[in-house]
């Protein structure tokens, strides 16, 4: 083979293994074989001095040149995988920005609880405490000092969940589940003096039957003014304010009498029926009546301001005790108050 073809063949075969060279590695292994100390086109290089002047002039200009070429080929070839290998790492980590987005699973407040904070803010917003109270309570509180004695048929409108305590606490009558938050009336009367104004929120319990409208363990907020000059008018003036404010101007709310022994005169207030506007003789929600019952209020009985030491002929209150699963039912059109506390989540969501 004459030194020109051995130095074309080099070239072929150093193109061809450039080409194939896909890394680093294989870039330097390449180098050393063609261009390195003992590489092939180094070699032909080294053995110019033993040829011919003519010849070696010609070869040499001819492997001089492919050396400058190669070497500038390898540096083409580095930039080309480096280009390949930023290319592929840019598409692996690739975002699909036009794709929809992962639903995030929010957690949400029960209807009971945004309810109940919106009842306490609109009576803080007139000035009424938030203050909480016990769920075990005595007779003496739930009931006797409401002015409703053992024997007395008024026990009947709570049937309640008695708890045995032992014998521990017969002198007080014993203890139970509060059969509503009206206690805190006299447990804050007990230890505070006019002017009051407070909010008592809390669960209550009644060992009855459950219905559309009822349940065993339900919470009220109980209302408690006592001050100079406090009538029927304030107490008439607070709550349609308040109706007002939870179900908007356009809901009708009535007041009429009603009897609780704690109060003189008692009332109950209703708020027009959301689900058949009194239409629908069999309605679940109002029985036909086309009216919810949301509290109980009145006057409180001057019996119990004596008993607390205040002086009855200057100290007149009003008290009231509503039941907010039936405010929640009226703001949110829910005509079952057992969804409240069935946890279904398909309930859940929708507030
Ligand atoms: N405690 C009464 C009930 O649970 C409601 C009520 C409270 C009535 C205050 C009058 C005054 O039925």
């Amino acid at each position: 083979m004459s030194a020109v073809d051995a130095v074309r063949e080099i070239e072929e075969q150093a193109r061809a293994g450039l080409a194939a060279a896909s890394d680093e590695r294989a870039l330097e292994a390449w180098r050393s074989a063609v261009l390195g100390r003992s590489g092939s086109l180094t070699g032909v290089l080294r053995s110019l001095g033993e040829l011919a002047p003519e010849e070696r002039r010609a070869l040499g200009a001819a492997a001089n040149r492919l050396k400058g070429e190669l070497e500038a080929a390898l540096e083409a070839r580095r930039d080309e995988l480096k280009q390949t290998a930023l290319r592929a790492s840019v598409t692996a980590g690739a975002l699909d920005v036009t794709l929809p987005g992962r639903p995030l699973h929010r957690g949400r407040y029960h209807p009971l609880t945004l309810t109940l904070r919106e009842i306490l803010a609109t009576f803080e917003r007139m000035g009424f405490a938030t203050i909480e109270g016990p769920e075990i309570e005595h007779d003496a509180y739930n009931f006797e000092a409401l002015r409703i004695p053992a024997d007395h048929p008024a026990r009947d409108m709570w049937d309640t969940f008695w708890l045995d305590s032992g014998g521990e606490w017969e002198g007080a009558g014993g203890l139970l589940l509060r059969t509503h938050t009206s206690p805190m009336q006299a447990r804050y009367m007990e230890t505070h003096e006019p002017p009051i104004r407070i909010a008592v929120p809390g669960r209550c319990y009644r060992y009855e039957a459950t219905d559309a409208t009822h349940e065993w363990m339900l919470q009220q907020v109980e209302l408690l003014v006592v001050d100079e000059g406090v009538s029927m008018a304030d107490l008439k003036g607070t709550l349609q304010e308040f109706a007002r404010a939870m179900f908007g101007p356009e809901r009708r709310v009535m007041m009429r009498n009603s009897y609780f022994p704690f109060v003189e005169p008692g009332v109950e207030i209703a708020v027009d029926c959301f689900a058949c506007a009194g239409t629908n003789p069999s309605c679940p929600v109002c029985r036909g009546s086309g009216w919810l019952e949301i509290m109980g209020a009145g006057m409180v009985h001057p019996e119990i301001l004596e008993r607390m030491g205040y002086e009855t002929e200057r100290y007149t209150g009003f008290a009231a005790g509503m039941g907010v699963e039936r405010i929640a039912m009226l703001r949110y059109g829910v005509d079952d108050i057992r969804n409240f506390y069935q946890n279904d989540l398909r309930f859940l969501r929708q507030f």
